[in-house]
């Protein structure tokens, strides 16, 4: 795998930011539910980065659970709109508080069906909380409730969210030049 600075176009969100803009969001959130406890749902992998460091600026008694969805292979960098759920919660959330915890919202796919599926299980309220909005990009309305940062339309990776599955340890959140990537051959089409 190539080293991240080849691929790297530009920082759009420095580890500062990202660090501040969560602590706002931690105290937000926590103003909001004040007097209540809140159950964190993270949507595997990328938003797990997210999820670690917002759970420790929240000071309201709080769970997690995880749940996976792929709405993509892994070589392409754009939702089929198809979303599958790969793994669902551990625990119910009927009557609970559930905060969504998402990377990214692009399309605005996975979100749209994630909230549909949880909507079905009745939990007492349910909000998006995503790190990263690609506004230029939506194909079905969303609603954000507590939004990091708004992104032009660039694919990024780092602080969870990956090219092709690498970068996701980076601290930061930066645009990838696409012109300087080799992507690995993919295994599944090596007959
Ligand atoms: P959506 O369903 O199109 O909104 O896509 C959401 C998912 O696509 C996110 O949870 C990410 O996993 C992935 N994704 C979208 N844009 C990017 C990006 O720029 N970099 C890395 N992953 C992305
Ligand atoms: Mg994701």
């Amino acid at each position: 795998m190539q080293d991240y600075r080849e691929v790297l176009d530009e920082i759009l969100v420095s580890e500062e930011m990202l660090q501040t803009r969560i602590t706002e969001l931690g105290a937000e959130i926590s103003r909001d539910y004040e007097h209540e406890s809140l159950h964190l749902v993270c949507i595997l992998r990328g938003g797990v980065l997210f999820l670690t460091d917002l759970m420790r600026r929240i000071t309201v008694p709080n769970t997690i659970d995880f749940m996976a969805v792929t709405s993509y292979g892994a070589a392409a960098r754009q939702s089929t709109g198809q979303v599958r759920i790969t793994m669902d919660l551990k625990d119910e959330i009927y009557g609970r508080n559930v905060l969504l915890v998402e990377d990214i919202v692009d399309s605005g796919y996975t979100i749209a069906s994630v909230l549909k599926f949880l909507e079905t299980r009745h939990p007492r309220s349910l909000r998006v909380c995503a790190l990263l909005d690609k506004p230029e990009r939506r194909e079905v309305e969303v609603p954000i409730h507590y939004r990091g940062f708004t992104i032009p339309n660039k694919f990024v990776f780092g602080y969870g969210l990956d090219l092709d599955e690498y970068y996701r340890n980076l601290p930061f959140v930066a645009s990838v030049n696409l012109e300087r990537y080799t992507p690995a051959i993919d295994p599944e089409e090596v007959v």
